[in-house]
């Protein structure tokens, strides 16, 4: 078997080695160190930014290569961790060309790299590529180079616009001919962020044929989350830049960007179903074993302690390296995602039973295991054990504050329902299934009190995350209530003008002030006053009848589906927020509103959104407000701008 350390070896003398003569570049610390809208690095391109634009020469040359250290740490990629395949922590290969070689070449030499020196079988991966929009047509040159790669292991590879024409199993796959499929932007455009000078472009990705379907779906492809096909490796074709006003421009030079997840290769190399059983994590997981007494899987079936061996595995190895690179538990930035990782290590501990101090024995095999690649992990092991326990110690007295406060409360009122419950959890850490196994009432109770304590967490999170999500997005400026308000009037904007002039209309780019929106969307002339008038109306009689403002988590076929608006260019993830806006004399579960229930016609708007949004559209006309457009500009390639605001 090949191991972590062949593959690692493998990939880095692939592209050093002639006729690629890469040189390979040191990977940067988890925190980046220049003025970013992220809290840590999430992708091997990250300290590359100024090589890729043309701003500057890299001292190494136009071809590059190297392992980065990333870290995705958004609540829904927090939710995904348990299974066979994610994690929040991981180890992205890349190759660049700086404005030197571009598709042509990548694109064999990718196949070369995965089929000839990793040795994946070429008959079980398949190819996404951009199918074209407005700005960028369908990425030819792509499928024609991938046909041409694939013909050298003898394997007849087709472009299939039809994306269910999958194989049955892997066997069929041995003859199947469709393997170029053609996704938009929601799968196969790559951005780091979405602010003026971030980077873009087309993207090509990779997947493999695990043959295993682990999540059941209505219909399969490649790009689904069935977890049957295994997305390792992605070329971003960078070439454009966003402008101030959120354009995609061309850049001076075309760009290869190219990131794998190294665990995800080392699985499919491995010829395991489980990324955990690699040898990247098989040291950490034998250890939980030992401290727990517990079994990772039972007759090689997950069992119920299987998940939480994963997140261990995972969040170990995420709090040693944030730690590494010198951040520290605190309330706030990385030190509070690292405080929340240090306590589901201790929580999801505690699902294993285990009730000693564990956390700095985890955090010594993450150290062991690795340093010889991370040498920093060594140097700064006193640190990493010293902190990550003492953070231990402190949240195991908080458990125990928890448990006294449970007590109090059921003295006091006897009674915990999951308000209270929540208000545990929230204050002292206490998990709820702590609560409830306190608790020992009878399983309705048990489920009541769990979907109070939904309810109320779901109202926090909402809240904290408008705060974490300014993070993430560089688009908006502030979330003061006057900028949330006019962050709704867009998606009121948005419908009204589809509405009025027609399902030609998407949005092209978006900025808020304090002082009004502005937006840019698909649509060749200015609008006539009998239009504007037409729009500011629909407004209007919304706001007036103050619909209701609400966002669902929806996994993103299911969005998809529901024909939500996106917005051009945007990457999103696996599970969406999607914001619906919904007439009050609507009939559904107000608490928890089922889609389907809602009749189409009672809902106004449906956008994919970060937020944050008003509950309820009539705040927007408080104090008599109304929504007024006061300029329009044609900017040239088919787009309007209009500028409205509230007065
Ligand atoms: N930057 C690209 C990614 O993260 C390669 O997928």
């Amino acid at each position: 078997m090949k191991t972590s350390k062949d593959i690692r070896n493998t990939y880095i003398d692939f592209w050093t080695s002639s006729p690629r003569d890469h040189n390979k570049i040191p990977n940067v610390s988890l925190v980046p160190n220049v003025d970013s809208t992220l809290l840590f690095v999430n992708s091997g391109m990250f300290p590359l930014a100024p090589y890729l634009s043309g701003e500057q020469k890299h001292p190494l040359g136009t071809r590059l290569c190297n392992f980065q250290r990333c870290l995705r740490t958004k609540y829904d990629e927090m939710l995904e961790i348990g299974d066979n395949r994610h994690t929040l922590m991981f180890e992205m290969m890349g190759n660049w060309s700086l404005g030197d070689y571009f598709k042509k070449e990548q694109i064999p030499w990718m196949l070369e790299l995965y089929v000839e020196r990793f040795g994946l079988d070429p008959r079980r991966i398949y190819v996404s590529v951009w199918a074209g929009d407005e700005l960028v047509s369908r990425d030819d040159e792509a499928i024609n180079a991938w046909v041409k790669a694939f013909k050298k292991y003898d394997v007849e590879a087709e472009f299939c616009e039809d994306l269910q024409n999958l194989p049955e199993s892997v066997e069929d796959g041995k003859e199947h001919k469709a393997r170029i499929f053609p996704y938009g932007k929601s799968d196969n455009w790559w951005q780091r962020g979405e602010a003026p000078g971030e980077l873009g472009g087309p993207s090509s990705e990779l997947f493999y044929d695990t043959g295993v379907i682990e999540r059941e779906q209505d219909e399969y492809h490649i790009n689904d989350d069935s977890g049957r096909f295994l997305e390792v490796g992605n070329s971003v074709f960078m070439q454009y830049k966003l402008d101030e006003d959120m354009q995609w421009q061309p850049l001076k030079q075309k760009n290869i960007d190219f990131g794998g997840g190294f665990e995800r290769v080392v699985m499919c190399v491995q010829d395991k179903n489980d990324i955990f059983e690699t040898d990247i994590y098989q040291p950490i997981l034998d250890k939980v074993e030992e401290i727990s007494g517990k079994k990772y899987k039972t007759e090689e079936k997950e069992n119920e302690w299987t998940a939480s061996f994963r997140v261990i595995a995972d969040h170990a190895r995420a709090s040693a390296f944030i730690l590494a690179d010198g951040v520290l538990p605190s309330n706030k930035d990385q030190g509070y995602i690292l405080r929340r990782f240090i306590r589901r290590l201790v929580r999801f501990g505690m699902k294993l039973d285990i009730e000693k101090n564990f956390t700095k024995e985890i955090a010594e095999k993450v150290i062991e295991h690795m340093e010889d690649v991370y040498p920093h992990l060594g140097k700064n092991s006193d640190v990493i054990l010293e902190q990550i326990e003492k953070e231990e110690i402190k949240f195991r007295r908080t458990l125990k504050k928890g448990l006294k406060e449970l007590e109090k409360i059921r003295e006091e009122t006897e009674e915990i329902d999951g308000n209270k419950a929540f208000y545990i959890y929230q204050t002292f850490g206490f998990p709820l299934e702590l609560t409830l196994d306190e608790l020992q009432v009878d399983e309705e109770r048990a489920a009541k009190i769990e979907q109070d304590f939904r309810i109320a967490e779901q109202k926090h999170r909402e809240k904290s995350r408008a705060g974490v999500d300014k993070k993430f997005k560089g688009g908006l400026a502030d979330h003061s209530e006057i900028v949330t308000k006019y962050h709704t009037a867009t998606h009121l904007l948005l419908e009204s003008l589809r509405r009025v002039l027609g399902d030609h209309v998407h949005q092209k780019g978006s900025n808020i002030t304090a002082e009004r929106l502005r937006f840019d969307f698909s649509h060749n002339s200015k609008l006539n006053d009998d239009e504007v008038r037409k729009v500011e109306d629909m407004v209007n009689k919304v706001i007036e009848k103050d619909y209701k403002v609400f966002k669902k988590a929806l996994p993103k076929n299911i969005a998809s589906k529901l024909e939500a608006q996106m917005e051009f260019g945007r990457k999103y993830g696996d599970i969406v927020d999607v914001y619906f806006i919904v007439d009050p004399e609507a009939k559904y579960d107000k608490r928890n509103p089922n889609i389907e229930e809602i009749e189409e016609d009672k809902i106004f708007s449906k956008e994919f959104c970060g937020g944050p949004h008003v509950e309820n559209t009539g705040k927007l006309g408080e104090e008599g407000m109304k929504f007024k457009i006061f300029k329009q500009k044609n900017i040239g390639s088919g787009l309007l701008r209009i500028k409205a605001r509230l007065e």
